[in-house]
């Protein structure tokens, strides 16, 4: 494959319209337009605004990464599109843009799956060629943590290509708990994030279940602390839930969910053996849990590795050009456009 190989990527997964360009796996634009305010109102994610807001943002998104990454379409030599898991209606808008644009300059396709580019997004450098996987090669297995709004995972990459998925949520994923727990606490959304900033303020002070803590496989389950979060703030009196109360309750919450991540991090490490740790997603914004996750490896020798900038680590069509960059050098590119379409439940296949 010719060095230099560049992609013009793609993301309209959940409620940020997302465009990159990419060289190899050096990160050249990354433009991410998020919707968050329109979604703010409803606690959440609606899927037909999400929609809309794509269709208006999709065409001044790329252009503007293309002219920060100072491209033109005619120097592009494929392009990238998140096909899932995601949001139906969200993802259907960035697929149709990119078959246009591919019909219209007969550039081909590489359908990436949304999870596949966080566990990547580690291996994504700078335009100047530094990144977190800069200065060392990757050994095989990496151990992936992947933890975001809509997935908890744990993936073993045996190689690029090469995945078996180890352990997953079986009901809410980690940083649903967080905008839910928020919610609770009148905070706003997305919750991830005003949490994390209370919690810096806040002591442990408050027990609360650590979910799976006992079950013997290496999934997630966080709907129970969710539901422990309810009762207690329940029983707890109106007067009583002043700024120290909030940031306590927020510290507590933020060690639960760190410490269920971290068990069975550690469980997988000691049954896997991998030779690195990759972490990905929204919610390894939070410093307690890359923290946790670093204290852990150490015990074992491990290296973590997270990207090398935060805007890597919540939803990006950066992280989905590095991805396709690996996949085109295995020639994965899309056969038949006709058959290119949306995959809402996509997941590691081995
Ligand atoms: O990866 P991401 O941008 O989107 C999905 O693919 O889901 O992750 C979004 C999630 C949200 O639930 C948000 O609350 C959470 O990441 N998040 C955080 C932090 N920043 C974002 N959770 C905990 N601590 C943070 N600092
Ligand atoms: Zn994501």
């Amino acid at each position: 494959m010719k060095k230099n190989f560049t992609i013009l990527a793609i993301d309209t997964s959940c409620d940020e319209t997302s465009a990159a360009v990419t060289d190899d796996d050096h990160v050249l634009s990354n433009i991410v337009s998020s919707q968050v305010e329109f979604h703010q109102k409803y606690g959440g994610v609606v899927p037909n605004i999400a929609r809309r807001m794509h269709q208006q943002l999709i065409k001044p998104v790329i252009n503007e990464a293309l002219k920060r990454a100072g491209k033109t379409i005619d120097k592009i030599d494929a392009l990238a599109i998140t096909v899932g898991p995601g949001l139906a209606p969200a993802l259907e808008v960035g697929i149709s843009t990119t078959k246009n644009l591919a019909a219209e300059y007969q550039l081909p396709i590489i359908a990436v799956n949304h999870m596949e580019a966080h566990l990547l997004s580690s291996f994504a450098k700078n335009s100047k060629g530094n990144g977190a996987f800069s200065k060392i090669n990757s050994q095989f297995p990496i151990l992936g943590l992947l933890v975001s709004g809509g997935h908890t995972q744990l993936v073993l990459m045996k190689n690029f290509g090469k995945y078996q998925l180890l352990g997953e949520t079986v009901d809410d994923a980690a940083g649903e708990a967080f905008d839910k727990v928020a919610k609770m606490l009148n905070l706003g959304y997305p919750g991830g994030p005003i949490i994390s900033e209370l919690a810096k303020n806040g002591k442990p002070k408050y027990e609360l279940p650590i979910p799976m803590v006992g079950s013997k496989d290496l999934n997630f389950s966080f709907s129970g602390l969710k539901t422990a979060c309810l009762y207690k703030l329940q029983k707890i009196p109106k007067k009583q839930k002043n700024r120290q109360f909030i940031c306590d309750f927020s510290s507590s919450f933020e060690k639960a969910v760190a410490q269920a991540l971290i068990i069975k991090l550690k469980k997988t490490i000691e049954i896997y053996q991998p030779k690195q740790i990759v972490l990905g997603g929204g919610v390894i914004s939070n410093i307690t849990i890359r923290r946790e996750a670093r204290k852990v490896a150490g015990k074992f020798g491990l290296r973590v590795f997270v990207p090398y900038t935060q805007k890597l680590f919540t939803d990006n069509a950066a992280m989905v050009g590095v991805c396709a960059w690996y996949q085109a050098q295995r020639g994965d590119f899309i056969k038949n456009i006709t058959t290119l379409d949306r995959q809402p439940n996509l997941s590691f296949t081995p």
